[in-house]
């Protein structure tokens, strides 16, 4: 018997498909064409690929104003639904003048490639000032959020999309699922409880930890790095994913875990970001969601534990997946082991802490981080990575 084991729904009850196939796509391949076009960038294109594939379920476009504004100040849509950040489509005041509401519009990556349409029902003017205030907390803009939000175009146009064509992931295409995909594989693998992992990052020992941590607890974990855009000092993409196929293959229960990539960019938004991503987990098919400290944070922009704060301002039924919290985790060389501030009675002096910028560097200079911080095959991954990119 074919048993449905996982059980989660989907965000707002039923998963988004925008992603057109067969003579459907055919057709819209002929129609744009004739279609009048706008240019959008990776960020855009990654977020078409996320409300395409149901990542982003219920969004089935671009946010309107009702939407932007509900999302803005009271962290759900206009529907009642909890949501946290804005998913909107900015362009130039020039570029607004060539369209117009009620157009279909072919979107184009910045090589040409057809991307998808989008169907425009409105346009509208926003406060790049109080986005950026309300989303990321701060209107500096040192901040890569609030940097982008200032640079972008000046008008949002907003409504539903069509994917025609999804974006590439190569090299690691093999490890694309959608979140119907994963579902299935959660409930094929017979697995009823799920956690979810977040990173921008490689995956370092206290990462390690807290998987395995939420491991004892539940059936499977599903490693979930981000790909999209994220700042320039970030480690790479192509990088980390050979370094977690490493960590897997030497440290993991294989039958236990699954790697498959998170294709949207990185806000930085930290708190609004954490449940943001949760949300997105649970249209991926997770039952529980690790939220450790400072998650999606950068710079000093976020207290250290705000991002589990924020959980408080929801009812755990409204956002429907289980945020599992994690204090400050590291390596204690008193402990000899991973501990964390709740169970680690030692002084600072006895455990290894790096900062994620002091780590970068030290892999840029190609020294291997301390096995308390790093396992050594993934550092040898990292410092080799780096080198061939002309990084090292
Ligand atoms: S990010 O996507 O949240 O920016 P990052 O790789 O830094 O990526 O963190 C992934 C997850 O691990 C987040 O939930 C973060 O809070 C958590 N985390 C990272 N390092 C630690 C640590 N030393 N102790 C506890 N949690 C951590």
């Amino acid at each position: 018997m074919d048993v449905q084991r996982t059980i989660i729904e989907p965000h707002g009850g039923k998963l988004i498909n925008r992603e057109l196939a067969g003579i459907d796509r055919e057709e819209y391949l002929e129609k744009c064409k004739s279609l009048s076009s706008l240019t959008i960038s990776k960020w855009i294109i990654s977020d078409m690929e996320m409300i395409s594939n149901g990542g982003f379920s219920p969004l089935i476009g671009f946010m309107g104003e009702k939407d932007y504004q509900s999302v803005l100040k009271y962290m759900h849509l206009a529907n009642g639904l909890p949501w946290t950040l804005p998913v909107t489509l900015p362009v130039t005041k020039e570029e607004a003048m060539s369209i117009n509401v009620g157009d279909e519009v072919a979107l184009y990556s910045d090589e040409g490639e057809l991307c998808g349409v989008i169907q425009i029902e409105e346009m509208f003017e926003y406060d790049k000032l109080e986005e950026a205030k309300l989303v990321y907390k701060t209107m500096d803009d040192n901040h890569p959020g609030v940097k982008k939000l200032f640079e972008q175009g000046d008008i949002y146009i907003a409504g539903p999309i069509f994917l025609v064509n999804r974006p590439s992931h190569k090299p690691f295409e093999e490890f694309y699922m959608s979140p119907n995909e994963t579902r299935k594989m959660f409930n094929d693998l017979g697995w009823s409880t799920v956690v979810g992992f977040q990173t921008r990052n490689p995956v370092h020992r206290a990462h390690e930890y807290l998987q395995k941590t939420a491991l004892e607890t539940v059936d499977g974990l599903l490693l979930n790095p981000l790909v999209g855009e994220t700042k320039k000092d970030d480690i790479p993409a192509d990088i980390r994913m050979e370094s977690y196929q490493i960590l897997l293959k030497y440290y993991y229960p294989l039958d236990r875990v699954r790697l498959a990539i998170y294709a949207a960019a990185m806000r930085y938004a930290g708190p609004r970001e954490a449940v943001f991503h949760a949300l997105v987990r649970k249209n991926y098919g997770c039952t529980h969601f690790i939220v450790g400290r400072d998650h999606a944070g950068v710079g000093k922009y976020y207290g250290t534990y705000d991002a589990q704060e924020i959980f408080s301002h929801f009812y755990p039924k409204e956002i429907g997946i289980k945020p599992l919290f994690f204090e400050h985790s590291f390596y204690c060389g008193k402990c000899l082991n991973m501990a964390s501030l709740k169970t680690c009675p030692h002084s600072a002096d006895d455990r290894f802490i790096l900062s994620g910028t002091k780590v970068r560097e030290m892999l840029h200079e190609g020294i291997t981080p301390p096995p308390e911080f790093t396992r050594p095959e993934v550092a040898e991954v990292l410092i080799k990575g780096m080198k061939q990119k002309g990084e090292g």
